[in-house]
């Protein structure tokens, strides 16, 4: 193997053990590019996909449709929660226009197929966690939220044709400083070997 692989391999593996999230409402401008956007997006897609359903998809929402995603969260909210504050709204107000880009991942299983829906929905996820590598990768920080929007039947039909869902809202932006990283699980608590049930 020469240096240069080497090289390669020190430096991916570092991205993945640095990877962390950071919290869209504190993100800053810039997002990525255009260009960065299509290679994020690229790269997000190349998953795992059982019987290649392509069980997923992107919506992005642009900078001059910020306010009309407030607008559209305004009104989910005051359709879901009859004692939402006007604080409540403005939060809702701050969500859409929070800085960075942004990737509305949409989970989009075929139903009544071989392949069960549990295994596209994890398609879907494994589409989530690539992006954020690759937006990591670019020198980008990202967040996947959901929240009740991602729940909301209205925010739902503003995004998703029948049968599919909201996974995320993963913004794609800078840090305003560095981000802490949160306890991880100790690899003990989550590896056993596998022990045969007793005959
Ligand atoms: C499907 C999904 C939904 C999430 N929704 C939220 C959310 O609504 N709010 C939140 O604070 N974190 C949410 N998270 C967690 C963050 O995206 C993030 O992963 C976590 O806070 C930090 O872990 P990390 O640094 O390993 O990414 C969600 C994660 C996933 C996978």
């Amino acid at each position: 193997m020469n240096g240069t692989m080497l090289n390669d391999r020190s430096s991916i593996l570092s991205l993945l053990e640095t990877r962390r999230s950071g919290k869209p409402r504190e993100l800053l401008d810039p997002g990525p590019t255009v260009e960065e956007m299509e290679r994020i997006l690229t790269i997000a897609a190349r998953v795992p996909d059982h019987g290649k359903l392509t069980p997923w998809r992107f919506v992005t929402v642009a900078d001059d449709q910020r306010d009309e995603l407030a607008a559209l969260l305004r009104g989910a909210l005051a359709e879901e929660d009859a004692s939402a504050t006007d604080a409540h709204f403005a939060k809702e107000d701050e969500f859409a226009h929070y800085a960075g880009q942004l990737v509305v991942l949409i989970s989009a299983p075929v139903e009544n197929h071989k392949i069960p829906v549990w295994e596209q929905q994890l398609s879907c996820g494994t589409v989530g966690m690539n992006l954020l590598l690759a937006a990591h990768a670019l020198g980008y920080v990202a967040g996947w939220v959901t929240g009740w929007r991602a729940y909301s039947p209205r925010v739902n039909a503003a995004f998703c044709e029948p049968g599919e869902r909201i996974a995320g809202f993963i913004f794609i932006g800078h840090a305003a400083r560095e981000l802490e990283d949160r306890p991880r699980p100790e690899l003990a608590s989550v590896w056993r070997l596998w022990q045969p049930p007793q005959r």
